[in-house]
């Protein structure tokens, strides 16, 4: 199958395009058919969730998707009781909801969510693969199509939320990054419409502000963002204003980085 071009499975569903990077295809489908936990770890725009999205529409399995945040709390995943005219009745969170009809689940930036999701997690992604319900008292065992995909980027991780060695060890783990050269071409051209040759010298700009990361600039130019920039210039933005709008003010605030930026872009874009 050509993994650019959306495709669609035996059931007619929709396959968003996805372009690998490695054997990362092949991984996935081998921890979901051995019932492993998946864990992505990558800077924000890098593939993650489309990879998720195509392969779970690929399998032809239902994919339920939740961004963790500081306040998402282990109720928030497995359900709780809810007042429904008089009468207190049990919702399912996303999580049990997925584990009862044994599709993907994908937490989005995991290390995010409050420390008691982790307990909920645990039996879940052993060889026990069990969904306790303290308040209804039920177990559920998690189906063979069940799998817990969950993400994070470890550059943002503070100390206080890194995920810890006995979460972090019941998953086999893949690491994203950005795409090599001619492969992120390939792609920022097919998501934009924009023309190859038109998009070269965009991800060679790219390149050169991935380079300062660290030292001027603290965030990485994205795909997503190259995705953005080419949009633009394919619907006919000037390359300079797109690259202003889509590469540069969503990466500093800083006036001074900001214009070495724009230097640079000048020596790039014409
Ligand atoms: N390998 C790829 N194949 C196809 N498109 C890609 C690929 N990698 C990145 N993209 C493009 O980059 C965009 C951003 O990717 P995505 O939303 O999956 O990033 P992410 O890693 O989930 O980011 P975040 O951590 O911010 O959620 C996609 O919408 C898509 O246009
Ligand atoms: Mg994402």
């Amino acid at each position: 199958m050509n993994m650019l071009s959306p495709a669609k499975n035996e059931a007619e569903v929709f396959i968003p395009s996805y372009l690998p990077k490695s054997n990362e295809c092949r991984l996935f489908e081998l921890a979901w058919t051995r019932q492993l936990p998946l864990l992505l770890k990558g800077p924000t725009g890098c593939g993650k969730t489309r990879f998720v999205n195509h392969m779970a529409a690929s399998l032809g399995l239902p994919l339920t998707t939740v961004s963790c945040h500081d306040d998402l709390a282990a109720a928030d995943l497995t359900g709780r009781y809810l007042l429904k005219g008089g009468d207190t009745v049990w919702v399912d969170g996303p999580l049990t909801r997925s584990v009862r009809e044994g599709g993907i689940c994908y937490l989005d930036e995991i290390v995010e969510a409050r420390k008691d999701v982790a307990v909920v997690l645990h039996p879940l992604t052993d060889d026990r693969r069990i969904l306790p319900l303290e308040r209804t008292g039920e177990t559920l065992v998690a189906p063979p199509g069940f799998m817990l995909v969950v993400s994070y980027n470890p550059g943002y991780q503070n100390i206080l939320k890194a995920l810890k060695p006995s979460t972090k060890q019941r998953f086999v783990a893949i690491e994203f990054g950005f795409l090599p050269r001619n492969q992120e071409i390939v792609i920022v051209a097919t998501e934009s419409g924009l023309d190859e040759a038109r998009v070269a010298p965009l991800v060679d700009l790219a390149h050169r502000f991935r380079a300062l990361k660290g030292s001027d600039v603290e965030e990485e130019v994205s795909t997503r963002l190259l995705v953005y920039c080419a949009a633009l210039i394919d619907s006919g933005m000037a390359a300079r204003e797109a690259v202003l709008a889509a590469m540069i003010e969503p990466l500093t605030d800083d006036p001074d980085v900001r214009s070495a930026l724009i230097e640079v872009a000048k020596a790039v874009i014409v």
